[in-house]
């Protein structure tokens, strides 16, 4: 994660409660001195930082995150607010799931709120998607919408979408964790 880490505080606080039927093993960044990385050291979590700069290349990089990733054995991984591509040896061994701030296959990419509320749309949303080798173009997992309205910045946008990005970001991690998921011709099944 690179960001303020809202959607992470969220599943930190579910898997606080057992019913819950996943708990967060680990919590990662390419930087430090975030606020994710401090949310998580305050619930007891393991953390660790792998940076890009820190590496000859990108694909060193990528094989490096994969490892310390593995070393914590996850079901699955979520990426939230994570602003780096994943590559192709990170892909391969994990399941990896991003919530995105818009309705894709609308608005990829790392300002998709400012970009939604430039073309002038009305609805927009959060997704939660499968990783692929893409931006964003991995298997939809679910959606949910959210109004934009008249007066809205990029902020106070980006706000109304978080709240919503976070329920649906609880619960269909929660449901991957618990029931299991298939994924056929794109379409993602839970259970
Ligand atoms: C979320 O809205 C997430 O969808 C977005 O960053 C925000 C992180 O918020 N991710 C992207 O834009 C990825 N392209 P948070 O740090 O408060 O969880």
């Amino acid at each position: 994660m690179s960001g303020s880490g809202t959607n992470l505080a969220a599943l930190l606080e579910a898997a606080a409660d057992p019913s819950y039927g996943a708990t967060v093993v680990a919590v990662g960044a390419d930087r430090d001195d975030i606020e994710g990385l401090r949310r998580a050291e305050q619930a007891g979590v393991p953390t660790f930082v792998v940076k890009v700069g820190d590496y000859p290349s990108r694909d060193d990089w990528d094989a490096a995150l994969a490892e310390v990733v593995a070393a914590h054995d996850p079901t699955l991984v979520v990426s939230a607010g994570f602003m780096k591509i994943l590559g192709k040896r990170f892909l391969e061994r994990f399941t990896t799931v991003n919530t995105h701030p818009a309705l894709l296959p609308s608005f990829v990419g790392a300002h998709a709120v400012r970009d939604a509320l430039e073309y002038g749309v009305k609805l927009t949303g959060a997704t939660v998607h499968i990783v692929d080798a893409g931006v964003d173009t991995g298997p939809v997992i679910a959606q949910i919408a959210v109004p934009v309205e008249a007066g809205d910045d990029e902020d106070t946008l980006h706000e109304r979408i978080k709240n919503a990005e976070r329920t649906m970001l609880v619960e269909t991690v929660g449901r991957m964790a618990r029931d299991g998921w298939q994924v056929t011709d794109r379409k993602v099944i839970i259970g």
